[in-house]
């Protein structure tokens, strides 16, 4: 997504206010500040990654491979509703692939990419606790069990609906 020099602006307040003046410039902070920054913006823009590499003097690439490593750490902003298809064993064998298919051909986007308009993002997670109910998909963190393709389509009609009404 486009940053605009307005939103570095605001970066630059935030690395500011909540970063420099609380934190030392150690190495060993870099998790600690990117769960502030992620819970902050919602995800860690790029211009965030320079200004800690130049902070805490670390490589981007160092930085960039954290973010990576990390699944709660996301690089783009997440969409109004997050949709987490599980692909553990468990869901996996009662054909949560089939639901992931589709849930990617509605949207047209990938698993870690959110839609054009800000609405879903889709993540693939790889066991949610919920094994009893394979296969199951998540909505903001609501489990949706037993679930189908059918059960999917109406999930997302749903939420389109509510979106055409702007809720
Ligand atoms: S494998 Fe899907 S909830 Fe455990």
């Amino acid at each position: 997504m486009e940053e605009t020099n307005c939103s570095e602006e605001m970066q630059d307040r935030f690395m500011e206010e909540k970063i420099y003046n609380v934190y030392k410039a150690e190495k060993d902070n870099l998790i600690q500040i990117l769960n502030e920054v992620q819970e902050h913006f919602g995800y860690i823009p790029k211009h965030i990654q320079y200004r800690l590499s130049e902070f805490l003097k670390i490589p981007m690439a160092e930085i960039y491979g954290v973010i990576t490593f990390y699944s709660r750490f996301t690089l783009e902003p997440k969409g109004k509703y997050t949709i987490s298809v599980c692909l553990g064993t468990a869901c996996f064998v009662k054909g949560s692939q089939k639901i992931m298919d589709r849930l990617k051909e509605r949207l047209k986007i990938e698993a870690g990419q959110t839609t054009a308009d800000g609405m879903f993002s889709i993540d693939e997670t790889r066991c949610v606790g919920a094994c009893g109910l394979a296969p199951v998909f998540t909505v903001n963190g609501e489990v949706y069990g037993k679930a189908t393709v059918q059960k999917l389509d109406q999930v997302l009609d749903e939420l389109i609906a509510n979106k055409d009404r702007g809720e």
